[in-house]
């Protein structure tokens, strides 16, 4: 398995260009399957989960051609089941749920089952799903549902699930009447995935809010449309930047998209300068430690907080960072104190005291976020980290290396 192997201490200079948001491009290729014909979507990462929803839409009967622009055929969906083999391997492939029943009136797809981060449960899916009308079973670790034609309802969420939105918000497109989907998630990919559906014919308007109405309409037909930038990718290079100090300006990123993190590392003293086409992070000294919790956009992002740790644990005092989203994301943690980050976890809080510097050290990834974190941390410790099970991170990072590389980091990916 390969490894990237990082000497610490460069400090980081240039432009770095990012790429379209995972979290964006997973729900919109699904959204094809409303849509019967050829569809084409601009700016998709290269990431080993879009290789997954792929292989994920073929095994629906959808054709599918390109990288970066990939045009999506589903004039013919022959199948409905999402296997459990694929499934386990990306938990977001439970978005084919919602559509697969609107389109084709059944769905069967794998529960996902948990992952490093949590239990991850499905259930405000589910509800959601029954509560436009569908006969839903779970049986043998699957979730069996069906609808001649689902009906428009009014949808409380608990939580505001972001691909709980995103699967239901789907659903309701072809349904009979109106839709409001209430505490609706009110993430930019929400958003970019609402624009998507209204250029393919269906009537949504509120994204972005807390509540979501959709008109059910007859039919939807393809449509030609961009993938937002990833906010995550982004702030995880401008937190780099308070790692090693230096100057970067983030192509593509939308400032807007990261301004809760924007805020916390002006606090802790860097220079945020947003400029038409990006943003500009400038890092002269060590940082001051803030404080962070975690919440729902457009709160703090919880799939920052991992690095924002790797950052607090090289500051000049103490921060307290909450996890309040899921309910085990502190698994970078223990390999953070290996490097000789100063952690103390208490409950869903962890005390971090800032030390002087870090060390070089063989570390291991255990998810996506957590992988970014040791990264940061390499980049800034004395001496050399070695990162092994990389294939998290080539989940959601297209070609790390290469750009942390290319404004000056010495950093390699080996072939293990
Ligand atoms: C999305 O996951 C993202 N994934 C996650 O990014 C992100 O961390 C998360 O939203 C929160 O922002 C994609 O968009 C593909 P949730 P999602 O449903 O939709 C609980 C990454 O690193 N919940 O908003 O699965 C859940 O357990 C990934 O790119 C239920 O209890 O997250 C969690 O505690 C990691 N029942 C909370 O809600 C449900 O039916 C938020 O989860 C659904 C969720």
């Amino acid at each position: 398995m390969d490894k990237i192997i990082i000497v610490g201490g460069e400090k980081l200079r240039g432009d770095v260009h990012i790429s379209g948001a995972k979290n964006a491009s997973l729900p919109i290729m699904v959204s094809a399957l409303l849509a019967p014909g050829w569809s084409t979507f601009l700016n998709v990462p290269n990431l080993v989960d879009i290789k997954t929803i792929k292989k994920l839409l073929r095994n629906l009967g959808a054709k599918i051609e390109g990288e970066g622009t990939v045009r999506i055929n589903t004039e013919n969906i022959s199948n409905c089941e999402a296997p459990y083999d694929l499934v386990k391997t990306m938990r977001a492939s439970v978005l084919v749920l919602g559509p697969l029943v609107a389109r084709i009136g059944v769905a069967r797809v794998s529960l996902p089952g948990g992952c490093a981060i949590g239990a991850r449960p499905v259930n405000l899916h589910i509800k959601a799903l029954q509560d436009l009308g569908a006969e839903v079973e779970l049986k043998d670790g699957y979730v069996q549902a069906k609808a001649r034609r689902l009906k428009g309802a009014t949808i409380y969420f608990d939580i505001p699930t972001v691909t709980g939105t995103e699967n239901i918000m789907m659903a309701a497109c072809l349904a009979d009447g109106t839709t409001l989907l209430k505490n609706a998630a009110r993430e930019p990919e929400v958003v970019n995935l609402a624009d998507v559906l209204n250029g393919m014919g269906a009537k949504i308007t509120g994204a972005g809010t807390d509540i979501i109405r959709i008109d059910g309409v007859e039919q939807m037909h393809p449509v030609e449309a961009a993938i937002i930038p990833d906010r995550i990718e982004a702030g995880t290079f401008m937190i780099a930047v308070g790692m090693t100090g230096g100057d970067v300006r983030i192509m593509g990123c939308e400032p807007i998209h990261v301004e809760a993190l924007t805020r916390k590392l002006r606090d802790a003293g860097m220079e945020i300068t947003p400029f038409d086409g990006g943003i500009r992070a400038t890092a002269k000294k060590k940082v001051k430690s803030v404080d962070i919790k975690t919440l729902p956009y457009p709160g703090f992002p919880t799939d920052l907080q991992a690095q924002m740790m790797a950052l607090m644990s090289v500051s000049n005092g103490l921060s307290v960072i909450t996890e309040t989203v899921f309910e085990n994301r502190f698994m970078h943690v223990s390999e953070l104190m290996r490097m000789g980050a100063d952690i103390l976890i208490h409950g869903n809080s962890a005390m971090v005291k800032g030390v002087p510097k870090l060390k070089g050290a063989p570390v291991m990834a255990t998810d996506l976020r957590a992988s970014a974190s040791l990264i940061l941390a390499g980049l800034a410790a004395e001496g050399k980290t070695e990162l092994s099970r990389v294939y998290h991170i080539d989940r959601g990072y297209q070609e790390i290396e290469k750009k942390f590389s290319a404004i000056g980091a010495n950093i390699k990916r080996v072939s293990g």
